[in-house]
């Protein structure tokens, strides 16, 4: 059956498929998303969904150590099953074609195709192979990102992204897999969120590898864009064709009052949380107020590093989730304050669509070299149920919907936006929050592994289809 699409769509609403589904998501006749030339997809992440975490020669990771360990993810969930998508790829690639979706973002597991001496393990290879084989025979867009944040336990072992050497294995990994797989990725993003992986991996130990420490934090983000930095002309060379970037958070930062310590905690929130990336990469340089906020906390940068990492670029992922409203913290930075009374979504991040229009025309007034841009993830959770067979998930709807105007906002403001991949194709481990957060437009029943079709993604789904028909 896992090879049976049919199955999946079995569950599409009569109405869906008589066409008389009320529609609260295609956007207006005058949106830019009805140019077909916007890539519209989904995103997943391999930890999330592949499961199989001990078959064919796969070495641990620092999600597995760190998800076996009590207390660091609800529930004592772990990914070692997942969505099962290693054995049930081919189902979900149908399922994939079926909605129309235009784009796959998916990532590969570094500790399933290398081993620990830097040798290709074939069989996990070959896995990536049929799966982006069968993408693109099904004339989907595939963007790969190669880092989504399962390190090989044996890397981390010995220091992780606090040891420089990890940069030089990145580079490795990335020479492998692009002279293995050119051909079948359209673009390759380094690095999924180095951001994330450098604070809540290593400074506040909220995700793997669990260490707590400002230092670390910021000496892994060195590291991180360094490997991001070696690795783009490796892929330059072995896979020509192909579109190089990297996938950044970035946050919205709004200041709870007029007054000028609350305007400049605001201003120092998005230092941290977007200049602290975009600006190496496209300056070549870390942001001086930075370290002003948190002396003692710069990292150890060699000659030659930060021109190695603003290597350029032909796009940059932005993911968006949501606003953090910010106050002075009466020194010099800035702490959190919750806004009462507005729309969240069950992780509790606040739904904020012009953050993400306001993010993106404000990096096109700061960076002048700012490449084309993809939305690489952008979505929300809430607690779906399947009732009679359907799952009404009426918040993501509206939520996607607001979204995609933002982009359209941005386009229209001049900022060259290529696509949009929502998060998530189906719901999955959502890291320290295990499975009960669900960020899909496909649900999954754990138990039964069944997936069944939101209406959110059947709406995608009708648009992306009449879409298509307009001559
Ligand atoms: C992002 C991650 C992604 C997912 C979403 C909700 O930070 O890149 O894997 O967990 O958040």
């Amino acid at each position: 059956m896992a090879n049976d699409a049919s199955a999946v769509f079995d569950t599409l609403s009569p109405a869906f498929s008589n066409g008389s589904l009320t529609d609260p998501f295609t956007p207006p006749a005058d949106s830019s998303l009805w140019r077909k030339n916007f890539l519209l997809g989904a995103a997943t992440a391999s930890y999330q969904i592949e499961g199989a975490v001990n078959e064919d020669g796969r070495l641990p990771s620092i999600w597995d150590t760190f998800s076996a360990t009590p207390g660091n993810v609800l529930a004592g969930d772990t990914g070692a099953v997942a969505c099962d998508h290693y054995h049930r790829w081919e189902a979900d690639v149908e399922m994939l074609a079926s909605l129309g979706l235009e784009g796959y973002r998916l990532s590969i597991a570094w500790p399933r195709v290398m081993g620990a001496a830097g040798l290709p393990n074939r069989k996990g290879l070959d896995f990536y192979k049929r799966l982006l084989s069968r993408l693109k025979e099904k004339g989907i867009t595939t963007s790969v990102t190669l880092y989504h944040w399962d390190l090989p336990q044996h890397l981390e072992d010995r220091g992780g992204w606090l040891n420089r050497d990890t940069a030089y294995r990145f580079a490795d990994y990335a020479d492998l897999m692009s002279r293995e797989l050119a051909g079948t990725v359209d673009a390759w993003a380094t690095l999924n969120e180095p951001w994330c992986s450098a604070y809540l991996g290593y400074g506040n130990g909220h995700h793997a590898p669990g260490l707590a420490n400002d230092r670390f934090a910021t000496q892994a983000m060195h590291h991180l864009l360094l490997a991001h930095g070696l690795a783009i002309p490796v892929l330059r060379a072995n896979d020509p064709a192909s579109q190089k970037g990297i996938v950044a958070n970035i946050g919205r930062g709004t200041p709870n009052s007029d007054s000028a310590a609350d305007q400049r905690a605001a201003h120092l929130f998005e230092v941290q949380h977007n200049a602290w990336i975009l600006d190496p990469l496209l300056k070549g340089a870390y942001p001086q107020d930075l370290f002003e906020l948190w002396p003692g906390t710069e990292p150890l940068v060699l000659d030659g590093d930060m021109q190695t990492i603003s290597a350029p670029l032909d796009f940059l992922g932005i993911n968006y989730y949501f606003r953090t409203n910010v106050a002075s913290d009466g020194a010099h930075g800035f702490r959190d304050v919750p806004l009462e009374g507005v729309e969240r979504t069950q992780m509790g991040w606040e739904v904020y669509p012009d953050g993400l229009r306001d993010l993106l025309t404000g990096f096109k007034r700061t960076y002048h070299n700012l490449p084309p841009i993809y939305i690489t993830e952008n979505g929300m959770a809430s607690d779906d149920k399947v009732i009679d067979g359907h799952v009404d998930d009426t918040q993501r709807i509206s939520f996607l919907k607001r979204h995609l105007a933002a982009v359209d906002q941005a386009i229209k403001a001049g900022v060259d936006i290529r696509g949009y991949f929502l998060w998530s194709l189906m719901d999955n481990f959502e890291w320290a929050f295990g499975y009960e957060r669900r960020f899909g437009v496909v649900h999954i029943d754990y138990s039964t592994q069944k997936r069944t079709v939101k209406r959110s993604a059947e709406l995608v789904a009708k648009f992306l289809k009449e879409r298509k028909a307009r001559v």
